[in-house]
């Protein structure tokens, strides 16, 4: 069932989502090469207090940290770690928080100094589809235009979208209902009303759309060692078009 936010809601959302957002870009600040990603995680914590919120992964299904950062070849969920950020990596921080009794949650593909032209493209294109996608979320549009439109921009440049990981609605709950593939069929699947929220998150790899999962049993990579990026906003199905909920605004 998907859930239909009221607006008192949705403004409670908005204050989760900025929270989300204006931590994330604090702990962009400090990506530079040698910087671990454990660094990154401890930073998120310390921020997330400031703003009286939650870490919304802590603890889910016993994941420990409050980022996932994947590096490079990692696709999702990577656990913060000593590993230090080099020269020329793509680093993707997924992040989520509970505020109010509401989850944000979003991710950006960052750039460590000087990028090669592939990664370069990975990045944009990743961020591009994510928007494709968020230009379809109109009411009376069917979730599968959403799904299309991502999976159409992502092939037209060359790349793949990962298929075993999907985006989800979101609310009082981190993953509601419905699921929210980066691949499918204009005019299918539910149509899309006012209230709706959803966390969109094409992740999009180089070469093959293979992944796996290492035996830490969180971190997914390519199966082909190819990089990977991620991009992710909470928006919300309003009247006037659709809204993210996890941009930069000072609240
Ligand atoms: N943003 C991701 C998601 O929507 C990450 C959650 S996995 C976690 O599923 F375990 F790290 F929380
Ligand atoms: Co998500």
């Amino acid at each position: 069932m998907i859930c239909l936010k009221s607006s008192h809601e949705l403004e409670l959302m908005k204050v989760s989502g900025q929270i989300t957002a204006e931590v994330l870009y604090k702990v962009a600040e400090i990506i530079e090469q040698g910087v671990t990603t454990e660094k990154l995680d401890d930073y998120a914590e310390s921020l997330l207090k400031d703003y009286g919120a939650k870490p919304a992964f802590k603890g889910y299904r016993g994941y420990p940290k409050c980022l996932c950062v994947s590096v490079n070849e990692q696709v999702v969920h990577a656990i913060p770690s000593s590993r230090k950020l080099v020269n020329g990596d793509i680093v993707s921080i997924d992040f989520g928080v509970i505020k109010n009794g509401f989850y944000g949650d979003m991710a950006v593909t960052f750039k460590v100094g000087n990028l090669s032209a592939l990664k370069k493209k990975l990045v944009e294109t990743t961020k591009r589809a994510l928007e494709k996608g968020i230009e379809q979320a109109v009411i009376g549009n069917h979730l599968g235009d959403i799904s299309y439109a991502i999976e159409k921009y992502v092939a037209e440049n060359g790349f793949s979208v990962v298929r075993d990981y999907v985006g989800h609605g979101i609310g009082r709950e981190m993953h509601e209902d419905p699921q929210i593939p980066n691949f499918g069929e204009p005019k299918t699947g539910p149509i899309l009303k006012e209230g709706m929220v959803f966390a969109i998150e094409p992740m999009v790899n180089a070469g093959s759309y293979s992944v796996k999962t290492l035996k830490d049993g969180w971190t997914v990579v390519t199966c082909d060692g190819k990089p990977s990026a991620h991009w992710e906003h909470t928006i919300a199905i309003t009247a006037n078009g659709p809204e993210v909920l996890t941009c930069r605004k000072k609240i």
